[in-house]
C-alpha cells in the first residue's frame, strides 16, 4: 500500500521509482488487478476463417483456446482438460473436428462439449453428465475491427467502453478498407528478459529514442538527419492509460497520401471514413501506440515511390508477461485484404526487414530493452525507500506544453510526439488499478 502511494506522488512530479520495472511483488499484483482484471488481445479474426480453425493462445498464465464453431462464431475456451487439467491443444493452430486429450483420451468437439470418454459409459455409468464437463469458457469475448479480446472477468465493461476514444484510431487502421484487414502468417514469437511496461511504453509513445535508438538507419540513410524529424505531428493522451503517437511530415516535406496506399483504394477509404478521420489518415506516416495494458501497434509507410516501392502494414504486438523480467513478444503483420497482391508482398517484406524478430529496428530496440532491465535489479536501483534516489525520469513537456484544441480525432492531442505525456497516462492509469481494491 505504501509502496503504491509513493509511486503515486512520485508520477506527479513525472518520476518513477526504478524497482517497479522487475520487482516480483508488483508483477503478482499485475496478474490479480491488471491481466485478470482488463481486456486482453488474443487473436484476430482473420486468423481463424473457416468452422473448425482454432488458435491456442495465453492470457499470461492461462492458456487459451479460440475456435470458431460449425454456426461460424468464435468462441473462447481455457485450454486445460475438464477431467485432470493438462493443457489439452498445444499445437499452434490448425482445424479440426475434435479434440482429443493426450492423456486419459477425452475428447471435445468445436463447441467445446464434451463428446467423448474413453470406455466411458464402462467407468462412470449414469453418474457422470457428461454436459457438465465440457470445456470452461473464458468469461467474455469481444471483438472490434476483427481484433479479438477476451477478459478473465466476468464484470469487465463492454470492449467498446473500454476502448473508448482509440476505436476512433483503430477505424483507420483496421476499418478503412471494405474486407478490412489480414494477418499474413502465424503470428512470430520470441523471448526478451525485459518487462512488459519497458516495451508498451516505447510503443504508447516513444518516438524520442528513435534518432539515438536507430541511429543505423540514418546513417544508411533511410531516416532523416534531423533528430527532430520524428517528433512532428501529434501525441494523444486517451482515457484507460491508451495512447498514441500520429507522425506527419513538417509542412517543408510532401508525402505520399494515405500512407502509401495504392491509389485504386482511396474510394474505398472515403467511404468508411469521416472526413476528419481522412484528413488524418491522408496527412500522417506513422501511427504508433499502446492499448492498455499490453497491446501495442505499429503503423508505418515507408518508401519514396518511384525509386523504391511504397509500403505500408500494421504490426500489432502482444507483450505476454513471463515473469517480472521476461516476456514473451507476439507479432503479428496485417495488411489490407483488398490491397494489390504486390503491395502486399513488398510491405511484407518491408516488415521482416525492420520489425519482424531478425528486423534491424526490433534488433535496436530489444537490446536496449535488456539493458534497461539488467540496469534495474542491483540494490541501489531496487530499493523501495528511494534511499539512492532511484527514480527514473518522465518529465518531458511537463507544465509547458499544451494541448492543441483543432485536431479533430477524440482525446487531448499535443502538438509534437516527443512528450511523456502519454507515458505519464499509461502508469496513472497502471498505478490506479494496482490500488484498487478487490
Ligand atoms: Fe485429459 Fe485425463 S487429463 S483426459
Ligand atoms: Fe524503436
Amino acid at each position: 500500500k505504501d509502496h503504491l502511494s509513493t509511486i503515486k506522488d512520485q508520477l506527479q512530479t513525472g518520476k518513477l521509482p526504478q524497482w517497479i520495472m522487475t520487482d516480483p511483488e508488483i508483477h503478482q499484483l499485475e496478474i490479480e488487478k491488471i491481466f485478470s482484471k482488463t481486456w486482453y488481445f488474443v487473436a484476430h479474426e482473420s486468423e481463424i476463417p473457416n468452422k473448425g480453425d482454432y488458435v491456442s493462445r495465453w492470457i499470461v498464465h492461462d492458456p487459451v483456446l479460440l475456435i470458431r464453431n460449425s454456426e461460424g462464431e468464435i468462441n473462447a475456451f481455457i485450454n486445460s482438460c475438464t477431467h485432470r487439467g493438462v493443457h489439452l491443444c498445444t499445437a499452434d493452430l490448425g482445424n479440426k473436428k475434435t479434440f482429443t486429450c493426450p492423456y486419459h483420451g477425452w475428447t471435445y468437439n468445436i463447441e467445446g462439449e464434451l463428446v467423448g470418454i474413453l470406455a466411458g459409459n464402462k467407468l462412470y455409468g449414469e453418474e457422470m453428465d457428461k454436459k457438465e464437463w465440457g470445456l470452461r469458457k473464458v468469461p467474455k469475448v469481444e471483438s472490434y475491427h476483427g481484433l479479438i479480446f477476451a477478459a478473465l472477468n466476468p464484470d469487465a465493461e463492454p470492449l467498446e467502453e473500454f476502448l473508448g476514444g482509440l476505436k476512433w484510431y483503430f477505424d483507420i487502421m483496421l476499418g478503412r478498407s471494405n474486407k478490412g484487414m489480414e494477418v499474413i502468417g502465424a503470428p512470430q514469437r520470441w523471448v526478451v528478459d525485459t518487462n512488459w511496461k519497458v516495451s508498451a511504453e516505447v510503443f504508447v509513445g516513444d518516438a524520442y529514442h528513435t534518432a539515438m535508438t536507430h541511429r543505423s538507419t540514418v546513417e544508411l540513410g533511410i531516416s532523416p538527419k534531423d533528430p527532430l524529424f520524428a517528433s512532428n505531428g501529434y501525441q494523444i493522451q486517451l482515457e484507460h492509460g491508451h495512447g498514441l503517437n500520429v507522425i506527419q511530415p513538417p509542412a517543408s516535406v510532401s508525402i505520399p497520401p494515405y500512407q502509401g496506399l495504392p491509389e485504386e483504394m482511396w474510394p474505398m477509404f472515403q467511404e468508411n471514413l469521416t472526413e476528419e478521420q481522412l484528413s488524418v489518415f491522408k496527412n500522417t506516416m506513422v501511427f504508433n501506440g499502446n492499448c492498455f495494458p499490453n497491446l501495442s501497434f505499429l503503423s508505418p509507410m515507408h518508401g519514396k515511390g518511384e525509386h523504391e516501392n511504397l509500403t505500408n502494414f500494421l504490426t500489432i504486438r502482444q507483450w505476454r508477461p513471463l515473469g517480472p523480467d521476461k516476456i514473451e513478444a507476439w507479432s503479428w503483420i496485417l495488411v489490407d485484404k483488398e490491397a494489390p497482391q504486390e503491395f502486399k508482398e513488398n510491405s511484407y517484406k518491408r516488415y521482416v526487414n525492420t520489425f519482424g524478430p531478425g528486423g534491424t529496428l526490433e534488433q535496436d530496440d530489444t537490446e536496449l530493452w535488456t539493458r534497461l532491465a539488467d540496469a534495474s535489479k542491483g540494490v541501489t536501483a531496487r530499493d523501495k525507500n528511494l534511499h539512492f534516489n532511484n527514480v527514473v525520469n518522465y518529465l518531458m513537456g511537463m507544465d509547458f506544453v499544451e494541448p492543441v484544441d483543432d485536431f479533430p480525432g477524440p482525446g487531448i492531442a499535443y502538438p509534437t510526439t516527443f512528450l511523456d505525456v502519454v507515458h505519464r497516462g499509461f502508469y496513472e492509469y497502471w498505478q490506479e488499478l494496482l490500488s484498487k481494491e478487490s
